[in-house]
């Protein structure tokens, strides 16, 4: 059975990454969620996809690290989804763990690239902590620096190691990086049998973004992947 996880929660069915999205995506019975993490200007862990807030509410400028926690919660992320979804703001890691069941497989990425947050991983282990959540979670992260900093923290929680290009011999660049990591993120348009198969010849689980089409999510299947990330509710759920 393959484990497919509501990329950023049910984004079509709500502002992305935030707690109604997550919650469209747990009530609908998804068994994984996808969220993306960064650092706000006062070291609070929030939860959005972007760097900055133009995609969502033009009349803000900068990024998120030039904002605190206070101020990001003032700002209005979900009028450009849709007018019943005004108001919403984005949400912390710890407001998203507080809905989130035991059971839910919650993949947490870092978001580090372009933008370095010093300390995110020691922030998010806490934050794991301080919600005893050492189950049910995967890291993953495209910065591969910050994987290696969560594996000195902890080699408690599994990691993902993800890949946006094609490289090559993918597989032998992550058992060789010294870290140990239990599956590979592959952008899905590149992947095909043999690039599965080269992974589980090394061991690893393959899981590619961001699957749509319910035709390449069969092919994908059929090639021998774990799972995908998917914005597609009838692939999540
Ligand atoms: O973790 C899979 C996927 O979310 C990675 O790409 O850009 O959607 O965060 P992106
Ligand atoms: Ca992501």
């Amino acid at each position: 059975m393959t484990l497919n996880f509501a990329h950023r929660g049910s984004l079509t069915e709500a502002p992305e990454n935030t707690i109604p999205a997550f919650q469209k995506a747990i009530d609908s019975g998804a068994r994984a969620i996808e969220l993306d993490i960064q650092l706000t200007k006062d070291n609070e862990l929030i939860v959005c996809h972007d760097h900055k807030f133009s995609r969502f509410n033009k009349e803000v400028k900068g990024q998120i690290k030039d904002y605190t926690l206070e101020e990001i919660k003032k700002i209005d992320i979900g009028a450009s989804f849709s007018t019943d979804s005004k108001g919403i703001t984005l949400p912390t890691l710890n407001e998203v763990l507080a809905i989130c069941p035991k059971n839910l497989i919650i993949n947490i990425e870092i978001k580090n690239i372009p933008v370095i947050y010093d300390g995110i991983e020691e922030i998010l282990l806490h934050c794991l902590w301080d919600n005893e959540r050492f189950y049910n979670v995967f890291i993953s992260s495209f910065d591969h620096i910050a994987l290696k900093h969560i594996q000195e923290l902890t080699t408690k929680i599994p990691l993902g190691m993800l890949f946006h290009y094609r490289l090559l011999n993918t597989w032998e660049y992550v058992k060789n990086s010294g870290l140990n990591i239990t599956s590979i993120h592959p952008n899905h348009v590149y992947v095909d049998r043999s690039f599965v198969k080269s992974c589980k010849e090394y061991g690893f689980e393959v899981y590619p973004y961001t699957v749509n089409s319910i035709e390449r999510y069969e092919e994908l299947v059929d090639f021998g992947v774990d799972g995908v990330f998917s914005n597609n509710p009838r692939i999540f759920v």
